[in-house]
């Protein structure tokens, strides 16, 4: 895949110049004289590197950079500036920016710029994997069992098999569906969601299949259902346990024969849909119970990815505590926070009912009430995470089983007037307290 540059300027000259350049390096180049389009661009075609003049004719330069720095998207920017705007330069890269160009610059100057942005790329990745950490999509975890399930998303994303995403509430299965899709050949196609518990039963039908006007009361107009909205791309059967028998009978009739009707129109329609179902109930057990259709729970589970629950994972906590903090940072133009190591420890502790979605409340909640500027401490937790164990002076966690025992013995020994007195309180005859108070030095 080729990388992606982006120029904004709106000086023809560097623009030109630098447009050639970069390409005669490999990139696919897109370009803009204004910050209005350069922002657009920038979220359309998310490039690796840009070069953003600071002098633009609609707006600030570094309003541009403020607005590509808070979104979510990877990026270098290397800002074009005159001489003697230096101080604007070191505005730029506190807001962000990677690095500047001085204005006149040469082709060789460019060429190192990204020789630097090439190594330091490739220095993020080593570090990364040093550390175990994979990213894809949005989705990031430094766990084993995660990165087999990561695996398993790029292989199948190939195919066309429906998967049946199952685990615990927040646990990342939307994240994990939109990765297939992602992964797959139908990316450029839809990706379309249906949360199947929908409130009613004929709207979650018409939801999915279309009505056509005067199918049912309140049915004004035609509507196209999500199947059709699809076409050529995945549909996502969100919280699928909750679909009616009525409404998995005719999703099973489609799954069969790859059609359907609208409701209220007998013409069939056929459509080609990839099928990504998630469920955090256990479906097998409905399915005993005589809730979901058995058939139907074969057809949707041709391959199945279990998510594991983030207390099953205890090493991502941190990694997704500080991705979020970063995140939060970046949403509200702030610099990031960090977690004191007893904030963390909480938080490892915890057992996370809510999986990561918990995670990220807690983590906006602290970066929002923090008492102290970049730093998030216990008393910015909420209570039901901050006693959630016991606190322990950091003292006692230090001590081991002798350091205690010789302390026990010590005060046991001094508020006693004789041996024989300290060893039936300790409950030890006093030949062996005499040894143990030898061997650990007591007078
Ligand atoms: N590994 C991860 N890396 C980054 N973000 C994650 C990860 N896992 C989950 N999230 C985030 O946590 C939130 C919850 O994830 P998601 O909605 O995918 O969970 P879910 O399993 O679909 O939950 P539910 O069953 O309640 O629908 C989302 O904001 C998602 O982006
Ligand atoms: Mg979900």
């Amino acid at each position: 895949m080729a990388r992606k540059a982006l120029v904004i300027d709106d000086d023809r000259n560097i623009l030109t110049t630098l447009l050639i350049h970069l390409e005669s390096l490999g990139f696919e180049t897109c370009s803009a004289s204004t910050g209005a389009e350069g922002i657009r661009l920038f979220m359309e075609e998310k490039p690796q590197v840009v070069f953003l003049d600071l002098k633009l004719p609609d707006q600030d330069g570094l309003s541009v950079l403020e607005a590509l720095a808070a979104a979510e998207i990877k990026s270098y920017i290397v800002v074009i500036t005159a001489y003697a705007t230096i101080d604007t330069a070191v505005r730029a890269i506190k807001m962000g920016a990677f690095d500047y160009l001085p204005k006149p610059f040469t082709p060789v100057q460019v060429s190192h710029m990204v020789d630097m942005i090439d190594k330091i790329c490739a220095m993020e990745a080593e570090i990364a994997s040093l550390k175990g950490i994979v990213r894809e999509g949005g989705l990031i975890t430094r766990n084993h069992q995660m990165h087999k399930i990561v695996a398993m998303a790029r292989q199948v994303a190939d195919s066309n098999a429906s998967v049946f995403l199952s685990g615990e509430s927040g646990t990342g299965k939307g994240l994990l569906a939109r990765l297939i899709h992602d992964l797959s050949p139908r990316a450029v196609n839809p990706f379309v969601t249906v949360n199947c518990a929908m409130l009613q039963e004929n709207l979650l039908e018409s939801d999915l299949f279309g009505h056509v006007k005067g199918a049912f009361t309140g049915a004004l107009r035609d509507k196209i259902g999500k199947l059709e909205l699809a076409a050529a791309g995945t549909v996502f059967l969100d919280e699928v346990s909750e679909m009616s028998t009525t409404i998995q009978a005719k999703f099973l009739h489609f799954l069969q024969y790859r059609e359907f009707e609208r409701l209220g129109d007998p013409k069939t329609i056929q459509v080609d849909v990839r099928m990504i179902a998630a469920t955090n109930r256990d479906l097998e057990e409905q399915v005993a119970a005589g809730l979901f259709r058995k058939d139907l729970y074969f057809r949707l589970n041709v391959v199945e990815i279990h998510v594991p629950s983030l207390r099953e994972r205890p090493d991502d906590i941190e990694l997704l505590a500080s991705h979020f903090l970063k995140h939060f940072a970046r949403l509200n133009r702030k610099p990031a926070m960090s977690l004191d190591v007893e904030a963390l420890q909480l938080l490892q502790a915890y057992s996370w009912p809510g999986n990561v979605r918990e995670l990220v409340n807690v983590i906006e909640r602290g970066t929002i009430l923090a008492r102290y500027p970049y730093i998030i401490t216990p008393i910015d937790l909420p209570a039901h995470i901050a006693n959630y164990l016991p606190r322990q002076s950091a003292d006692a966690d230090m001590k081991t089983l002798a350091e205690m025992e010789k302390n026990h013995i010590n005060q046991v020994l001094s508020q006693s007037s004789s041996i024989d007195e300290a060893a039936k309180v300790l409950g030890i005859d006093p030949a062996t307290l005499w040894r143990k108070r030898k061997r650990l030095q007591l007078d």
